[in-house]
């Protein structure tokens, strides 16, 4: 391979552009990064630079010419009134002097700087008519975004209806959306203990969350708002401060994290107050956003060809702390794969002591070349598992023995497999290894799923006495065996059995859920169920008839073919079925649904009086119809309330569209 050096520019700038689209797509479609911001940004840095150097090298379709996009299938795609724009962003408080000499020369009057923290979420477009919430958009590329607001409606920071009798008629909030970190730490255990990947950060939970089908699921997620910026033709003041002071006034949630400021001084006060401060807020905040104030002087600046020149964001560098590699253990999840963990010497780290860091799989220590004993450098960012960034190697000793990836179960000694094209150790050993078989009985249990309350000791005592091997063997644990078990007594052990007995009632979805097929998770299974009423159904589906469902893909088909296949999960399944858990959709949800509106795409519009605009959605979706945010040439009804927009209205009336009240609607399906 050639070196950096030995590359043309030519080809210098081909390769930096391809991994920037790479990481993009990582970051924006599958909100999984695989490199910290800063790294992303010092490649998009690099880049930037060549081109302005090398101009015959110019792309339109350059990762340098856009900003990113999260544009997922799933959600009706809306146009941006205003455009929702990105920032510069930089590290360094000598750009911050630039910037601010730079706002100096362009206006040549007096200004104010606004800071306000830099909240470390998703970014969020809330539209309100009339005092009333009507629409939330995400990012999307900047000029479009995905119609999320039926699960920003579920955020209770987000208020429904502004306060106040001085609302103009149109105005737009810009914010963010995030997930505080309490319920990112909880959240994250619960998906470890079920075999979930983990979120890395609370912003990839938020963004994950708001792009969820089920806005029940995410009601339970606490998300939170924080809004930034205010947008109308009517705004009560052309001072940016007090527009935000208004907001405040109208409900919704802004930070007082704000200040005005006049001088460089006064700025980098809040710059060194909040790098510090912030390790004590609720919420992620990874820098300053610098805003001049007034709205006039915003216009007079203007804009380059991607950024405003009135603002600027200056990113706080995330802590890092030096320590040395131990010893490297091997942990066994549930579905057999192996994660390295790192053992470190303790070392402190944003408040807390770090001693183990993740090591993800094989690659990741082949590319850190690890050694016992090696100085590494851990990193927390935005990430609550730290991770080591970087090893000296030009300070180690040759003592050190280089890492090599285990080739047996640490648990059962099984050889471990590592299938082609796949990052992960596995132990084969499905039936004999015990983390795995305690993995599954405790995925079974949890609270989102059959919800038996019982914890990883007792799962491990009774699999010590040879007691439970499998799930299904809980639901032959007598009273005697559990009577007799250490420090139990008569409660505990009729507390079990009930919660054991009450477990027979959770409705199918969640029992497909329980049974731990990998890559079904909640969502998945939910989706399974309705589309396979019955097991018997699913038992038997092939790939085909599985890929047919929205949202499921080979990868899930193969996982669930495969499970069906196995005789031992049969064999599972059918003892779990004669202990009576429920394993076909129930009548009630069955009853609900119909075909009455298939194949017909409906938009709602307006304000209802009978049942709620989400319970229209619901009902069109109950009935086999599709709802979707925008009149089309393909829309077949709008669904009108009282003050429809007169766009829409007009719209609506040109492509001849059919326009049904709540009562023809309610009839349509009745
Ligand atoms: S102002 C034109 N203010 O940071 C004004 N953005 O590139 C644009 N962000 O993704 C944004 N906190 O969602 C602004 N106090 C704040 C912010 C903020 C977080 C996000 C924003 C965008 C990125 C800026």
């Amino acid at each position: 391979m050639k070196t950096d050096k030995q590359l043309t520019p030519k080809e210098q700038i081909e390769q930096l552009r391809n991994r920037l689209h790479e990481h993009n797509y990582n970051y924006y479609v599958l909100s999984q990064p695989e490199i910290t911001d800063f790294e992303f940004d010092s490649l998009m840095r690099q880049l930037t630079e060549l081109e302005k150097e090398y101009p015959e090298f110019d792309d339109p379709n350059s990762p340098t010419k856009r900003v990113g996009s999260d544009i997922s299938t799933g959600f009706t795609q809306v146009k941006h009134r205003y455009p929702m724009l990105s920032l510069q962003n930089t590290y360094s408080q000598a750009e911050v002097t630039e910037f601010y000499n730079r706002v100096k020369r362009g206006l040549n009057e007096e200004f104010e700087i606004v800071c306000e923290l830099k909240f470390d979420g998703t970014s969020i477009s809330l539209i309100y008519e009339k005092g009333q919430f009507v629409q939330a958009i995400t990012r999307g590329d900047g000029r479009q975004g995905d119609d999320v607001t039926h699960n920003v409606r579920t955020i209770s920071s987000v208020p429904l209806l502004l306060r106040g009798d001085d609302v103009p008629e149109y105005v737009e909030f810009r914010g963010e959306i995030l997930l505080p970190w309490s319920v990112f730490e909880d959240l994250n255990k619960e998906r470890e203990a079920q075999e979930e990947p983990p979120f890395a950060n609370p912003r990839n939970a938020a963004s994950g969350t708001l792009k969820l089908l089920d806005s029940k699921i995410v009601a339970t997620r606490r998300l939170d708002s924080y809004i930034y910026f205010v947008l109308g033709e009517e705004l009560p003041s052309n001072s940016h401060f007090q527009n935000l002071e208004k907001a405040r006034q109208w409900g919704l949630k802004v930070s007082k994290a704000i200040t005005k400021c006049k001088t460089l001084q006064e700025i980098f006060e809040f710059l060194a107050h909040w790098d510090l401060e912030r390790k004590n807020l609720p919420v992620a905040t990874d820098g300053v956003v610098l805003k001049v104030d007034s709205l006039q002087q915003q216009r007079n600046l203007g804009f380059t060809s991607k950024f405003p020149r009135w603002a600027i964001a200056y990113k706080f560098s995330a802590e890092q702390a030096v320590s040395r590699l131990k010893s490297v253990d091997y942990q066994v999840g549930r579905t057999g794969a192996v994660t390295p963990v790192a053992n470190l010497e303790p070392v402190l780290l944003s408040g807390t002591t770090v001693q183990r860091a993740s090591l993800y799989n094989e690659d990741a220590i082949l590319e850190l070349d690890l050694h016992i004993g090696d100085k590494v450098y851990v990193e927390k960012g935005g990430d609550i598992i730290p991770k080591i960034t970087a090893v000296d190697r030009d300070s180690r000793t040759n003592e050190g023995e280089k890492i090599v990836f285990a080739t047996h179960c640490p648990a059962c000694d099984t050889a471990l497999v590592r299938d082609e094209g796949e990052a992960v150790h596995y132990c084969p050993n499905t039936a004999g290894c015990p983390p795995q078989i305690k993995g599954r009985v405790e995925h079974f249990v949890t609270r989102r799923a059959m919800n038996i309350t019982i914890g990883p000791e007792t799962i491990s005592l009774l699999y010590d006495k040879g007691l439970l091997n499998d799930a299904a063997d809980l639901y032959e644990l007598k009273y005697d065996d559990l009577v007799v078990l250490e420090r139990w007594g008569k409660t505990s052990t009729n507390n079990l059995l009930a919660s054991i007995e009450r477990s027979k009632e959770i409705p199918y979805e969640r029992v497909l859920f329980a049974l731990g097929i990998r890559f079904v998770g909640e969502t998945v299974a939910d989706k399974l169920a309705h589309a396979f009423p019955s097991i018997d159904l699913l038992k038997d589906a092939t790939m085909e008839q599985l890929t047919q469902v929205d949202e499921i893909g080979e990868r899930i088909a193969q996982s669930v073919v495969s499970f069906f296949a196995n005789e031992v999960h049969r064999n599972f399944v059918s003892r779990l079925e004669k202990h009576g858990l429920q394993f076909r959709l129930s009548e009630d949800t069955l009853a609900l649904r119909t075909d009455k509106l298939a194949g017909k795409t409906i938009v709602i519009s307006g304000v209802f009086s009978i049942h709620s605009r989400d319970e229209y959605k619901a009902m069109i979706q109950q009935n086999g119809g599709k709802n979707s945010g925008s009149i089309s040439g393909k829309t077949d009804y709008v669904l009108a309330g009282e003050n429809m927009g007169p766009a829409k209205l007009e719209k609506a009336k040109k492509l001849g569209i059919k326009i049904i009240d709540e009562h023809s609607f309610l009839k349509m399906i009745e």
